[in-house]
C-alpha cells in the first residue's frame, strides 16, 4: 500500500503498458485517474475490478490541448488534485524517414512529445500549490540510440530534455521528474513495430 489514496493520472491506460500501470497502482492502494484516446478505456474499471473511489477515466486524444484540460478538470472533480502523472501514452506508425511525410511527421511530435508537455502543465499548478508531486515521463531507447522510427524517436529524445527541464524547474519546488526508457517491451505497439518497415522509397518531388 506505498501509494495509499494517492491520485495517479496514467495517459495510454487502455494499453499494454499502460494497463499493467493502472493495477500496479492500484494494487498498492492509489486512485487511478485513466486517460485514453480508445474508447476501449471505458471498460477498464470493470476489468481492473475498481470501484468509483479508486477510478475514474477519460477519453480523450491529449494531442489536443483543449481535451487535455477537459480532462484534467473531469478527472480532477472525480477523485482530487493528481499527486502523480504517468506520461505513458505514445506511439509511432512511422517506421523511416523514407516513409515519414510532413503531417505524419507532426503526428508522431503531437502524440508523443506535445502531449506530455500539455498533461505536464495541467497538473504543475496543482502540484505547486501543494509543493509536492512527481511526474514520471516513459520515454524509449530510441530517444537514445538510431533504431528505426525517427519521428519518434526524435520525440522521445526531446522528453528527455522536457524532463531535465521540468525537473530543474520544479524540483526546488517539491515537484519531481523523471523518465524512463524502456526497451522491447511485447505490447500491440512492440509487436507492430516488430514487422519490418515498408519498402518506402525517396521520390523526386515527394512531400
Ligand atoms: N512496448 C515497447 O516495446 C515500448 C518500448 C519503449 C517505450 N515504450 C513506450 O511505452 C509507452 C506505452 O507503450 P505500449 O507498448 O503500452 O503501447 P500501446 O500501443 O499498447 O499503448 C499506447 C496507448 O497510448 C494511447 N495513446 C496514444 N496516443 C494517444 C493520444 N494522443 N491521446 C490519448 N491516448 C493516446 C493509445 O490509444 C494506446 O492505448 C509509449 O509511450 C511507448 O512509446 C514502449
Amino acid at each position: 500500500m506505498t501509494f495509499k489514496d494517492k491520485v495517479v493520472a496514467i495517459t495510454g491506460a487502455a494499453g499494454g503498458i499502460g494497463q499493467s500501470l493502472c493495477r500496479l497502482f492500484l494494487d498498492e492502494g492509489a486512485k487511478i485517474a485513466a486517460i485514453d484516446k480508445k474508447a476501449s478505456l471505458e471498460g477498464l474499471a470493470a476489468d481492473l475490478n475498481a470501484d468509483a473511489k479508486h477510478f475514474a477515466h477519460a477519453v480523450a486524444d491529449i494531442s489536443d490541448p483543449h481535451e487535455v484540460e477537459r480532462a484534467f478538470a473531469s478527472l480532477t472533480g472525480a477523485l482530487g488534485p493528481i499527486d502523480i502523472l504517468v506520461n505513458n501514452a505514445g506511439g509511432s506508425a512511422h517506421r523511416t524517414l523514407a516513409c515519414t511525410d510532413p503531417a505524419g511527421w507532426r503526428q508522431n511530435i503531437e502524440g508523443n512529445l506535445d502531449s506530455a508537455y500539455y498533461c505536464a502543465r495541467a497538473v504543475i499548478p496543482g502540484m505547486l500549490a501543494r509543493r509536492s508531486g512527481v511526474i514520471i515521463n516513459i520515454g524509449s531507447v530510441n530517444g537514445l540510440s538510431a533504431l528505426g522510427d525517427p519521428a519518434y524517436s526524435a520525440a522521445k529524445a526531446a522528453m528527455i530534455s522536457l524532463t531535465r527541464s521540468l525537473a530543474q524547474e520544479y524540483g526546488p519546488y517539491g515537484v519531481r521528474a523523471n523518465i524512463v526508457l524502456p526497451g522491447t517491451v511485447r505490447t500491440p505497439l512492440a509487436r507492430s513495430t516488430a514487422r519490418p518497415p515498408p519498402p518506402c522509397l525517396w521520390r523526386r518531388g515527394a512531400t
